[in-house]
C-alpha cells in the first residue's frame, strides 16, 4: 500500500509489533541525522520515543546496495545511495541502505506500513501496531524528482513551504524548485538591494480569475535570508535539494518597479497586478549585468544547490528591438537577433555561476539563441525542448505543462476552482512517462535525469487551494519518477484510496474523488475546459507571442 510503490515487495510469514517500547539501533554514525528525523516523525502520532537499543528498528548501511547501479543521474554518480532494503521480521525491523538518502526513504516506507492515524500530530491510541512481515527492495528510477512551487504569483509563508517539504518527503520527492521572483512579486531578501523586497514584494491587488479586474486587496510577503537558511536546512534533513529560481531577463516587473534603471524604457513601473507575460524585461547594460551578478552572489551564498535556475522563459524581445542601447549591444557583439542577445545575457550569468562552482538551470526557451555550455534544461512546452536539448548533449528535466502542471484543472467540471482550461486528471498524471518517446532507446535518453511537476500559483492564493490542486495528483506524480515505466493504474487506484487516509491524517485538504464541492467554486473563474486541440493551438500562439 506504499506510494510510490517499491521496486519489489515480498510478504513473509509472521508479524512484528511496533509499540512505545520499541528501541532504535543506529549501526553507522552517518545515519544519526536520519535517526533524528525518524524520531521526530514517529513520536507525535505513536508516542514512540525509540530509546537506543537492539531488537527493534535497526538502521544500517549496505556496501552492496551502494555499489549497485541505481537512478539515472546523467553522470552515474550517487546512484546506489538512494537504494534501501526494508525487512520486517518477527524479531525486528531492519533498514539497510546504500547511503543516508536510502535510509531516509526506508523510514518513509516504514511510516506507510503503520496505520494512517499514526501520521497525526498526536497519538490516538497506544499501539502496539502489528506489521506484517515483508522484505522490500527499493530504489528510484530517476535522480531528479521535483516539485516547482511558484511563490511569486502568490506568496506562501515559510510555514507553508516547510509543510510542503514534509509532504514531499513522504513521497520520496527530492527537489523543490522555488520560483522566487516574477512580475507579480520578488520574494527573496537581497541585502545589497533592499528595495527588491521593500517595493518588489508587494502589489496593490491581484486578479482572481484571468478575465477579472483586480480584487482591491494588497498582496505580498518575502523570505528573509534566515528564513531561507531554515528552509534549506529543513529540506536537507529530508534529502530534498532546494533549487532557487531568480527569473531573468523576463518576468522581472517586480525588480523593475524597485529599480527602474534596470529597464529599457526609464518608466516607473508598478509591481504587476495581473497575470500573463509582460513586455517589461531587463536591459543589457553593464550596470544591469552587474546587478544580476550581485543578486546571484547572495543567492549562491544562501542556497548550497550545485544548480541554480535563471528561468529564462517567456521573455518577449520587443523592448530590446526598440532600444537603441540593446541594438548597439547586439551590433557590438556581432549578434544576429534578440534571441542571441538573450543567450549572450544568460551566458554572462552562467559564467558567473560557474565561477562560483555552480551550474545554470533554465527553461527550454534558453535553447532558442543557443544555451550556455553545460546548462541543464527544464522542458515545459511539451517535449520538443527536451528532445533537442538531450540530442545536443544537455541534461534534461521534463515538465510538460499539459501532463504535470498541477495548477491545471483536475476535471472538466465547471465547479473546478481554477480558471486554467486544460483538464489534467489524476490518472493522466500517473500515466506520464518522463522520457519523451522520441528519445526512448537512444543514448540521449540517459540525459533525462528526471521530471518535475509544477505548482504555478496565479489561481492558487492560499494553502487550502494549494492542497486541493496538488493532491492527490502529486502522489501520482511521485510514482512517475520513482517507479518503473510499467505501472498498473488499477493497482495505483487501490493504493491511493488507502493513501488518502494518510493525507487526511496529515491534514492535507486533497481534492475528493467525487470532485469539487460547491463552496470550493470561486467567483470569476473561466469555467470552460478546453480540448487538447484547442490547448495545442493556444500553446502555439503563446510560443509565437513570446518569440
Ligand atoms: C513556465 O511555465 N513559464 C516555465
Amino acid at each position: 500500500m506504499i506510494i510510490p510503490t517499491p521496486s519489489r515487495s515480498s510478504p513473509r510469514p509472521g508479524s512484528y509489533a511496533l509499540g512505545p517500547d520499541t528501541p532504535l539501533h543506529v549501526a553507522d554514525p552517518a545515519l544519526a541525522p536520519v535517526a533524528r528525523v525518524l524520531r521526530e516523525q514517529l513520536l507525535p502520532g505513536t508516542g514512540c520515543t525509540l530509546p537506543p537499543g537492539r531488537g527493534g528498528i535497526e538502521l544500517g548501511l549496505d556496501a552492496e546496495l551502494a555499489a549497485a547501479a541505481g537512478a539515472r543521474t546523467g553522470d552515474g554518480t550517487g546512484a546506489g545511495a538512494e537504494a534501501y532494503r526494508l525487512t520486517v521480521a518477527p524479531d525486528g525491523i531492519r533498514i539497510a541502505a546504500g547511503g543516508p538518502a536510502g535510509a531516509f526513504y526506508g523510514v518513509q516506507s516504514l511510516r506507510q506500513l503503520l496505520p494512517p492515524h499514526t501520521l497525526r500530530r498526536t497519538a490516538l491510541d497506544e499501539g502496539p501496531w502489528e506489521l506484517g512481515c515483508v522484505e522490500i527492495e527499493d530504489r528510484p528510477r530517476f535522480a531528479w524528482r521535483g516539485v516547482l512551487l511558484d511563490v511569486a504569483r502568490h506568496f506562501f509563508t515559510k510555514r507553508d513551504v516547510l509543510r510542503l517539504l514534509d509532504q514531499m518527503a513522504l513521497h520520496k520527492l527530492n527537489v523543490l524548485h522555488l520560483h522566487l521572483t516574477d512580475d507579480q512579486g520578488w520574494r527573496l531578501e537581497i541585502r545589497r538591494y533592499p528595495r527588491l523586497t521593500e517595493v518588489g514584494s508587494w502589489r496593490t491587488e491581484s486578479q482572481p480569475g484571468w478575465n477579472d479586474t483586480g480584487d482591491g486587496r494588497p498582496h505580498g510577503g518575502y523570505y528573509t535570508q534566515d528564513d531561507v537558511r531554515e528552509i534549506v536546512a529543513y529540506a536537507a534533513a529530508r534529502h530534498i535539494l532546494v533549487v532557487p529560481e531568480v527569473d531573468v531577463p523576463g518576468h522581472t516587473r517586480a525588480a523593475l518597479a524597485a529599480y527602474p534603471e534596470l529597464g529599457n524604457t526609464g518608466e516607473q513601473l508598478r509591481v504587476a497586478t495581473g497575470w500573463g507575460v509582460k513586455p517589461d524585461i531587463l536591459n543589457v547594460s553593464d550596470a544591469t549585468l552587474d546587478f544580476v551578478r550581485r543578486v546571484f552572489d547572495e543567492v549562491v551564498e544562501l542556497f548550497p544547490s550545485p544548480i541554480i535556475s535563471v528561468g529564462g522563459d517567456e521573455c518577449p524581445k520587443d523592448q530590446w528591438k526598440a532600444s537603441p542601447a540593446a541594438q548597439a549591444r547586439m551590433a557590438e557583439l556581432g549578434l544576429r537577433n534578440e534571441d542571441e542577445l538573450q543567450s549572450w545575457f544568460l551566458r554572462q550569468v552562467s559564467d558567473h555561476l560557474r565561477a562560483h562552482g555552480r551550474q545554470l538551470l533554465g527553461w527550454d526557451e534558453i535553447l532558442e539563441g543557443g544555451p550556455p555550455p553545460a546548462a541543464t534544461v527544464v522542458s515545459w512546452r511539451d517535449n520538443h525542448g527536451a528532445v533537442r536539448a538531450a540530442r545536443e548533449g544537455h541534461r534534461v528535466i521534463t515538465s510538460p505543462a499539459r501532463r504535470v502542471y498541477l495548477d491545471y484543472r483536475a476535471s472538466d467540471s465547471p465547479d473546478e476552482p481554477v480558471p486554467v482550461g486544460t483538464v489534467l486528471p489524476v490518472e493522466e498524471v500517473h500515466a506520464f512517462e518522463p522520457v519523451p518517446a522520441e528519445l526512448a532507446g537512444t543514448p540521449a535518453a540517459d540525459l533525462v535525469i528526471g521530471a518535475q511537476c509544477g505548482l504555478w500559483t496565479e489561481a492558487i492564493d492560499n494553502v487550502r487551494a494549494l492542497d486541493y490542486q496538488a493532491f492527490p495528483r502529486l502522489s501520482a506524480f511521485a510514482e512517475t519518477v520513482w517507479c518503473a515505466a510499467e505501472r498498473d493504474p488499477a493497482d495505483f487506484a487501490e493504493r491511493l484510496a488507502h493513501h488518502l487516509r494518510r493525507l487526511e491524517a496529515l491534514g492535507v485538504e486533497y481534492r475528493r474523488p467525487e470532485g469539487p464541492r460547491p463552496w470550493q467554486r470561486r467567483p470569476g473563474v473561466r469555467g470552460r475546459p478546453v480540448t487538447m486541440a484547442e490547448y495545442l493551438a493556444e500553446v502555439e500562439a503563446d510560443t509565437r507571442n513570446i518569440r
